[in-house]
Parts: structure tokens; sequence; C-alpha cells
């Protein structure tokens, strides 16, 4: 995978380089992450006196800039390939967190910034794929706007910010506002830092945190703490079957993924009020359910519970084009997307770890891997015919420059690995041949779900129906199984084989 690149098509070039240098930004620029190309439309007039602007027929105030040189550079820079181009205008939809995960999933955009009264409206409609405001206030020309939309989308990219899951913690992410803040003195204008913070007790300063949170967005955004109330209901209901649905759970209180049905807030029931379908599980017990279908954008995996057939329509209907992976566990809703065209990867079992507390690690040698570890996970993981489904030297890149993956060392040689899948299940174990026997691997596990635990997650993963070595492993290290069957489908016939 090579580095995300942002074009920016502008008549002040230097502003935007200027703007975006020296910050982090810059720095992943700098790194190769990603990479910054700031076009200067007055490169391609063909007029003498490098003119890009003409007064509107029709009349009216001011100037707008002519099709041609917008349409010359873009051109230049796409070469004729389709690249989402982006028109950053007070006329565009509103720029949210949301569209930013998406955007930033994306290998290449185009960031078109106008100027004077706007652009002639033919090459606007011949180019632009979107147009986007950053808000409802007009600014003297699109190259702030481009300029924040670039930091919001590239600190999501791998490898920006670091390799700390940075970017997966903090505000709009569980839809609620950050929670207040404090440093040192201890006290400062004789104001004092709420005694909880200095308690050292981890889960009291969770719980305050979030109480804060809640509360800040309460008062300062209604809006968002109506939608984080409907979520916290559908979590709530999801999560009365948690050895089921702990993947729906994780994925909804992770922040990652994005509810896209649900006949819980269709209907407008509360909890209570919502009666549930009943499903039979694998073994043949019943077990109440309901539907939904949620999507992680920033790996374009779908998730979905269905509660019967209708439902498994209504959710096949709302799939998005770009879904790369979904995962069921009705088998009328695989054989239902088998007829839409998908095709099924894997089943698999499901395992959780409920316990709150750290796992023994008792291999020292492990730590969170680095680039420089990459070819040594492509070897084993993606060369010997072991690929799991979307898995490719590409995944593996991104999932060591997410800071996803940990590794296992002798005297400072790799022997070995683990990771957390983009869709945030636990994975990718593996130890080599001549070193396994000596708990390297569980060592692994243990890391993997510590690193977990500690940012509140509840860890979870699929294992390959058939892998009994790994679900003994897993009950082993205290993990419970779920009582359904789970399929992995995609819509594409890749060529990918499965994992154990
Ligand atoms: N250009 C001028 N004002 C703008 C805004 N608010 N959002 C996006 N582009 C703009």
């Amino acid at each position: 995978m090579s580095a995300v690149i942002f074009h920016v098509l502008t008549l002040f070039p230097e502003m935007v380089i200027q703007g975006l240098s020296p910050s982090v930004i810059g720095r992943a620029w700098e790194k190769k992450v990603i990479s910054l190309d700031a076009v200067d439309i007055r490169d391609y007039t063909t007029d003498r006196h490098r003119k890009v602007d003409d007064y509107p027929y029709g009349g009216g105030a001011g100037m707008l800039m002519q099709a041609q040189p917008v349409y010359d550079a873009h051109r230049a820079v796409t070469g004729g390939k389709k690249i989402r181009t982006i028109y950053v205008t007070p006329q565009g939809t509103p720029f949210t967190q949301a569209k930013a995960q998406e955007l930033a999933a994306e290998d290449e955009l185009v960031f078109l910034c106008g100027h004077y009264e706007g652009i002639d409206e033919r090459v606007l409609e011949e180019i632009v794929t979107d147009y986007i405001s950053i808000g409802d206030y007009v600014l003297t020309g699109g190259e702030l706007p481009a300029m924040v939309m670039i930091d919001a989308i590239a600190r999501l990219i791998p490898g920006v910010l670091g390799n700390d899951f940075s970017a997966e913690e903090e505000s709009f992410y569980n839809d609620l506002l950050e929670y207040p803040q404090y440093s040192r003195p201890e006290e400062w204008h004789g104001k004092k830092v709420p005694q909880v913070l200095l308690s050292g007790n981890h889960q009291k300063v969770t719980q305050w945190r979030l109480e804060q949170a809640r509360q800040r967005t309460a008062e300062r955004r209604p809006d968002l703490y109506e939608k984080y109330q409907e979520k916290q209901l559908l979590i709530r209901k999801l999560a009365r079957h948690k050895r089921n649905n702990i993947h729906l759970v994780e994925s909804l209180t992770r922040g990652c993924a994005e509810v896209l049905y649900s006949d819980i807030m269709l209907a407008g029931h509360s909890a209570e009020e919502h009666t549930a379908a009943e499903i039979y599980s694998a073994e043949g017990k019943r077990i109440a359910a309901e539907s939904v279908l949620l999507y992680d954008r920033s790996c374009k995996t779908c998730m979905a519970l269905a509660a019967d057939m209708a439902s498994g329509e209504a959710i096949a209907e709302r799939l998005p084009a770009d879904t790369e992976l979904i995962i069921v566990s009705e088998p009328y809703l695989k054989e239902l997307l088998k007829q839409r065209g998908y095709k099924v990867l894997g089943s698999y079992i499901q395992v959780l770890y409920t316990r709150k507390e750290a796992l023994p690690v008792k291999h020292r040698e492990i730590c969170r891997l680095t680039m420089e570890h990459y070819p040594y996970v492509c070897r084993w993981y993606c060369n010997d015919g072991k690929c799991g489904p979307g898995i490719d030297d590409a995944y593996v890149r991104e999932r060591i420059q997410a800071g996803a993956m940990y590794g296992a060392f002798i005297e400072g040689s790799q022997v070995g690995f683990v990771g957390i899948h983009s869709e945030g299940s636990l994975g990718m174990l593996f130890v080599e041949e001549s070193f396994r026997g000596q708990g390297i691997a569980s060592s692994l596990e243990a890391y993997a779900v510590n690193r977990m635990l500690e940012k509140g997650w509840t860890p979870y993963g699929h294992i390959s129906a058939g892998n009994t070595a790994s679900v003994k492993l897993q009950e082993k290290l205290g993990f419970y199984r779920a009582e359904k069957n789970y399929w992995w489908l995609e819509k594409t016939l890749a060529n990918s084989t499965l994992i154990c």
C-alpha cells in the first residue's frame, strides 16, 4: 500500500503547503505515510496574462473562476483516472467525523478550492464527486476548509498519529464530547484538580470521565447526546446476549460502526417495549434476537443480525455498495446473501473474554511491531497460502501502522505474532513450529488481551470452525464460546484462502 495522496487544486499552493507542513500532518508527509500535492490552477490557464477569472453571464457581483484552467489542472492531476474530487463550498453537505472516516479509506483525493464568487458550473458538473462545507459561514476561499478537512482525514490514516490507536479514542468516537482535562499544578487560581483524578484508581477515573463527557455533551450538544442515548439503548439490547453479539456490541461501544438498520431504532421502541423475535442457535436452542446492520466504514465491513427472513431482506437491501466483508450469524441470511452474489469465506466460532483482570504473560520478550517487522509477518502470514479473508501484504502493513500487531522474540529474533483485526477481533496468531509448545502463543494472546482491556474493550475473536487447538487455547485463557456459528462473506471472488 502506498501513501494516501491529497491533491489540492488552488490559486494559493504555498498557503496549503505552509499551512500543513509544520504540523503532525507535515511529519506524516515526511515519513511518506501521506503525500501532499498543491497544484497552482494558474499554471494551467491559456491566457497570456495568467488570468483565471471572468465576469459571470447575466451580470452580478464579482468574478467567476473559468472552466478551462480548473479542468486542465484536474486532468493533469488525475490523468483521466476517476479520483474522488471534493469541491469545498459553503453550499456543500456539512463535513463530519463520519465523512472524514469515509474519505480516509480512499487512496487518493482531490480538493478543489474556489475563489472570487465561485467556479463555472460546467466544470463542476464534469469533475466534482462531492460538495462539502465546513460550516454555515462564508470564507474568502477554499484553502482553509480544504486544510481543515485534510487535517481531520489524515489523522485517521494509520501511521499518521504514531502507532497507539490514538485516533480511536477521543471526541465523537463514542458520540460524546471529550471530558475536561487538567495538568500541573494541582491548584491554580484557587481552583483544585478534581480529587478523583489524583486517586490513582483507574476505574473511578474512567467512570468520572464518562460521566463528565455525558454531562458536557447533554449541555453543549443535545443533538449528539440524543444519538448517543439511542445507540446506548441498542448496545444494552444487544448486550443481553453478549456471547452471541459481542462483535456487534464492541463495534458500537468502540465507536467504529454506524447503524444502517435497526428494528429497535426504526420502531422507536424502548428496550423494554421491544418484543424480540426468536431464532435458533446452531445447537437448536432458542435465542431472542433483534435485527441490526452495522457498517464499519474504515474497513468496509458489515455485521448483521437478522431476526427473521423479512429483516434479512431489509438488511440485504441496505448493504453499502462498497462492502468488502459481511459477518452474519443466521443460516438464512447467509443463504440470502449467497443468492445475491456473495461468497462464503469461512465458518467461525466466536469466543470472548468477559473478565476485566489482565492475564499473566509468561514469555517476556513481546512488544508492539513496527514496519521493521513487516517482512517477517508477510513471510509467515501472506506467502505460504495461509492468508485469511481479505488479508494481504497491504492489510498487514495497515495493521502494523495502526499499532495493532505484537510480536514474540527470543534473544531479539522474532518467532511469532498476534494482531487485532480491523473490524476489532483478536487474531492473526502465529508461532513458528520449532518454538511451539513453550507457551509463546498463549503469552502473545494474553498480551493482546491485556492491551485491549487497557482500552476498556471486551476481547473477542473468530476462530475458524474446526481449529480445535485454537479453541482449546482460548478456553484455557478464560474465553467463552458463543452459541451460534458465524460466517464471513465477501462480494467479489477474491483469491483468498482460509486461515486457522
Ligand atoms: N469556501 C468558503 N466558505 C466555505 C465553507 N464554509 N466551507 C467550505 N468551503 C468554503
